[in-house]
């Protein structure tokens, strides 16, 4: 295996399955019990706020509850081993990852513990059950806290630093993600492009298999820390 430089790394919610969370589009998946167009839009939302609160509060208890798994910690090894660089953009909105110690991360799809004020655009931490009643700690206003979550047709977060450093990235790893979200899923395209080795890391083969130039089938909490190993093991004797 080479030695590589500059590794973006893309996760998705089969990283975190293994701690307990839903995936989306499994056939047990959170798409199976609700219609994305409810719980996960700007329009589901001004239509039924309540259902929206209700879907984020029981999805930010769970994260709570849940510990990151082997996958979770290997990936935050690699950032504090690894002689290059090493930067992890989740799709996922628990918080798993700061958990098993990474620090080099964006959330593009925001995060469930912090709220976000549609009257300020202030950000704040939130462990508490969100509702219609809260009044924002930053501006005061009341009825403008919604989860700080990237909804469909909404832009995900930092989408010029990913660009940055998909371009400038020599080994690109995309982990428990089916590949069928936009733009997460042109990630290896552009990866591709800046000519960086290309690697999917997952339960199945994804949507957008056919692009990675190399693929490795497997539960996240196997493949990833066997993957690591090997990454570490390169770097230190080359
Ligand atoms: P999906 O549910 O679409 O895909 C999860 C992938 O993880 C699937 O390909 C599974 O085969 C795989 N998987 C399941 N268990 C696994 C395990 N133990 N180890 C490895 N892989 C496993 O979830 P995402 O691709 O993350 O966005 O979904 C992307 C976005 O769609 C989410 O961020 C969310 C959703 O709608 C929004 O809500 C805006």
């Amino acid at each position: 295996m080479a030695a590589y430089q500059r590794i973006v790394v893309l996760t998705g919610a089969g990283l975190s399955a293994e701690s307990g969370l839903s995936t989306f589009r499994d056939a047990d998946g959170i798409w199976a019990r609700y219609d994305y167009r409810d719980v996960a839009t700007p329009e589901g939302f001004a239509r039924n706020p309540e259902l929206v609160y209700e879907f984020y509060n029981r999805r930010r208890r769970d994260g709570m509850k849940a510990q990151p798994n082997a996958a979770h910690i290997a990936l935050a090894k690699l950032e504090r081993e690894y002689p290059g660089e090493v930067l992890i953009v989740t799709q996922n909105v628990d918080t798993l990852h700061e958990a098993a110690g990474s620090r080099n991360l964006i959330h593009m799809h925001g995060q469930m513990a912090l709220s976000l004020c549609a009257a300020c655009d202030a950000r704040s931490p939130w462990v508490e059950d969100l509702s219609p009643d809260l009044a924002c700690p930053s501006c005061s206003t009341t009825g403008s806290m919604r989860p700080d979550v990237v909804w469909f047709g909404e832009i995900p977060y930092e989408l010029e630093r990913i660009s940055a450093a998909l371009s400038g990235c020599d080994l690109f790893l995309s982990i428990g993600t089916s590949g069928n979200v936009y733009p997460a899923a042109g990630f290896v395209a552009a990866a591709r492009e800046a000519g960086a080795h290309t690697v999917e890391l997952n339960l199945e083969p994804s949507e957008g298999t056919s692009l990675f130039a190399e693929r490795i089938e497997g539960p996240a909490s196997r493949v990833v820390p066997a993957y690591v190993d090997r990454l570490l093991a390169a770097a230190t004797s080359g």
